[in-house]
């Protein structure tokens, strides 16, 4: 089989819709980020999501044809979207739209789970770069995000075994909720990984939860400690649950970012490495919005180098959520006879493991 797939992807905070070539070669990637529209909360607050969503999804859409020299819908195979996990509201204007050309154009409806776009953003390639070879199973692939970690072993195409996940915060959250602590801009992820960058002192050593000899994880215990270690620098109750409006010093803020994002980043790079060794992977994959992470990304590949398993990141615009992503794993899941009917509805909870 040998097509095209137009792709939408709202299920959080980014309206998102792209062309995607034979589940790999991306044509047009059009992202509408609300980053700045939640900085202003501190987080996002769903109905305002839902609202940009609309406000957005067509003139996404438009650009996404435009730069793809979509023309003639004929042209298309499909149309994919992401049903879940995420915000219902947001969910719903992207489900919406795609029900609509699908119906509009006589194209099949075929539904995506957020999770799998993420893990098959690594078989993506950007319009002007050399092919090369698809990853090769057996694949483990560590998904990090806002909402979500967790580590699969997939032995063939959208074939999952659960080896892993978070008992608690998803490693994205606890960035983004110690970043609010730390003072700094919304989504914390990007905001602590350019503070860390700046420190001079690295002595300061934050927990690890381990959780034994499993490949789970767990933050809350981090995330604690990160705002005990904030509220004492801040000469603030310890015990208090808020630093209020005081401001650590630029110096303070750095050393505190570069002691959390080190232990986030040694406990998802030491079992991921573990992982692919216990399962004989032949190749190593990390999505989600967390795998942009640039030292996150240097600490997992220098293993995976050690290790002689090659590794695949998608380049950082295609951790965080894209439309690309979707059609990349929408094309798995056409060909494997996935279709949706008019009564398609958003799954906030959908999981990919049960
Ligand atoms: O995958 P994503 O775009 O949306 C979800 O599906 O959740 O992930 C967003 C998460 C946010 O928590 C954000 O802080 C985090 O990814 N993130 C990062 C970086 N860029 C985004 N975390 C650490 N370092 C980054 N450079
Ligand atoms: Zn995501």
């Amino acid at each position: 089989m040998n097509g095209r797939l137009l792709a939408i992807e709202s299920s959080c905070d980014e309206t998102a819709v792209a062309i995607v070539e034979d589940g790999r070669r991306i044509v047009s990637n059009v992202v509408a980020s609300q980053v700045a529209l939640h900085a202003a909360t501190g987080g996002i607050v769903p109905e305002v999501a839902a609202r940009a969503h609309l406000r957005w999804m067509i003139p996404v859409l438009e650009e996404a044809c435009q730069r793809a020299d979509v023309t003639d819908w004929s042209t298309l195979d499909g149309i994919c979207v992401t049903e879940g996990p995420g915000l219902a509201g947001s969910l719903l204007v992207g489900i919406t739209m795609a029900k609509t050309l699908a119906w509009l154009h006589g194209l099949p409806l075929v539904p995506v789970n957020h999770l799998e776009g993420h893990i098959y953003a690594a078989w993506l390639l950007d319009p002007d770069e050399p092919a090369h070879p698809e990853p090769a199973f057996p694949v483990v692939a560590l998904v990090v995000s806002g909402g979500h970690t967790f580590l699969v072993e997939m032995a063939s195409d959208l074939s999952y075994r659960l080896l892993g996940q978070t008992v608690d915060d998803a490693a994205g959250e606890a960035f983004d909720k110690v970043g609010r602590l730390l003072g700094l801009s919304y989504p914390g992820g990007p905001a602590i990984m350019a503070a860390a960058a700046g420190a001079t002192r690295h002595e300061r050593r934050f927990p690890r939860a381990w959780q034994g000899e499993t490949f789970d994880f767990s933050f809350s215990g981090l995330k604690t400690a990160a705002r005990r270690a904030i509220l004492e620098a801040l000469g603030a109750d310890p015990a208090g649950s808020s630093p209020g409006d005081a401001a650590l010093p630029p110096a303070e803020v750095a050393e505190l970012a570069w002691a959390f994002q080190d232990s986030v980043v040694d406990v998802l790079a030491t079992k991921t490495l573990r992982a692919a060794e216990s399962c004989g992977a032949r190749t190593i994959v990390v999505g989600g919005g967390v795998a942009a992470n640039s030292v996150l990304r240097a600490r997992i590949a220098e293993g995976a180098m050690r290790l002689g398993v090659p590794l695949v990141v998608p380049r950082p615009g295609l951790c965080t959520d894209n439309g690309a992503m979707i059609g990349a794993a929408g094309w798995r899941r056409l060909a494997a006879g996935a279709r949706a009917g008019r009564d398609l509805d958003a799954k906030p909870s959908l999981r990919l493991v049960r």
